[in-house]
């Protein structure tokens, strides 16, 4: 494959959500706590928080999900709206334009219910406005009209759990944040956490697949459900014309290597992104906005979709000055890392 022809649309190792993925993933969501795989510790408190408010008949408080994209936030939230026997709104900071957007999603929504806002940092400041009161008093002031004849209402509502998520939560402004009685972050998964969910993925979807095709799989999804459940698939193809349906080591590696997808997960883009700053920026450090000029990606999406990982398995520090691709970095490409010409290894404090 090209790398310039490599767009994020394309790419099947983004976390965030593509074409195709919806249909799966809502038949691969676990419904209940216990048939979620990893992240111990906020399962662990959850399930206090859950079964606590079920013993007072209380609604849970307002849960505040982080980390990166593709983790599982939102089949988190319908679990504990499952667990909690309510109803699941879904919705989205960019979604809710306007105040009245959220009035109408509030004033539907019935006793105990969980709303969940998915990107709540993404919500504009006069509809956040409308949710501070919301979460703390259960009660919204509607204002109709303007000037000397504007009327104010108080609306009360149903006692309900807003779960908010976001992968920025440095940009949830202070008092928004303050409002969330429980604030969770999700880690990435575990190569062996990650060759269990597809190892489940692949009983509901009757593909079969063998312990060590399931590591395969596991050891190239960048520490991230969705993007392992998407590699079954495209995994279940190859093993299906060319491997007698089984998805084992030679299917799976055969599947990956075809998509451009090397041992450790990394595809054309990420790669792309480290070699641009060791050829043209002397390996860094180099500021985020030239680095997306550079490759022709968004700023956020890189350091929301990209970076997450290459710093997670060492490949990419951000420094005060800029980011910086580590020793480890160029020796995945293949380029030689040479102290002496280059200033990145004193910049990284190695
Ligand atoms: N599918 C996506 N995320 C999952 C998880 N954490 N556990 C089980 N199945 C999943």
């Amino acid at each position: 494959m090209i790398e310039n022809e490599m767009d994020f649309e394309g790419r099947l190792s983004a976390p965030e959500y593509i074409e195709g993925d919806n249909e799966i993933e809502n038949s691969l969501r676990p419904k209940q706590l216990s048939d979620y795989i990893g992240q111990v510790k906020a399962k662990e408190n959850l399930s206090v928080y859950i079964q606590a408010a079920k013993q007072r008949g209380e609604a849970l408080d307002h849960v505040l999900l982080y980390g990166p994209p593709g983790l599982g936030k939102t089949t988190l939230a319908g679990i504990v709206a499952n667990e909690l026997g309510v109803n699941l709104r879904i919705t989205s900071g960019p979604a809710i334009e306007k105040q009245g957007d959220l009035v109408a999603i509030l004033s539907n929504l019935e006793n105990g219910d969980v709303l969940f806002i998915d990107e709540i940092h993404r919500l504009n400041r006069t509809v956040e406005e409308i949710l501070y009161p919301a979460m703390e008093d259960g009660k919204i002031d509607i204002i109709i009209g303007k000037g000397p004849s504007a009327r104010s209402f108080q609306l009360s509502l149903p006692k309900f759990t807003l779960i908010g998520a976001t992968t920025r939560a440095g940009q949830i402004s202070a008092p928004l944040r303050d409002r969330f009685g429980v604030i969770l972050r999700l880690e990435m998964y575990t190569n062996e956490e990650l060759a269990e969910i597809v190892k489940r993925s692949s009983k509901i979807l009757q593909i079969p697949l063998d312990d060590e095709g399931a590591l395969m799989i596991a050891s190239r999804s960048r520490g991230t459900p969705r993007i392992a459940n998407r590699l079954l698939k495209r995994s279940r193809d190859f093993a299906e014309v060319k491997y007698e349906g089984v998805i084992n080591k030679s299917a799976a590696s055969e599947a990956l290597t075809s998509m451009d997808i090397d041992e450790l997960g990394l595809d054309a883009v990420d790669r792309r992104l480290l070699s641009t700053m060791i050829r043209n920026y002397n390996g860094g450090p180099v500021g985020l906005e030239t680095i997306s000029a550079a490759i022709g990606e968004e700023s956020v999406t890189i350091e929301d979709v990209y970076e997450p990982y290459l710093m997670q398995i060492g490949f990419l520090a951000r420094t005060p000055r800029g980011r910086c691709v580590t020793p480890a970095g160029y020796k995945h490409l293949g380029i030689e890392f040479n102290p002496e010409n280059n200033s990145s290894q004193q910049k990284l404090d190695l």
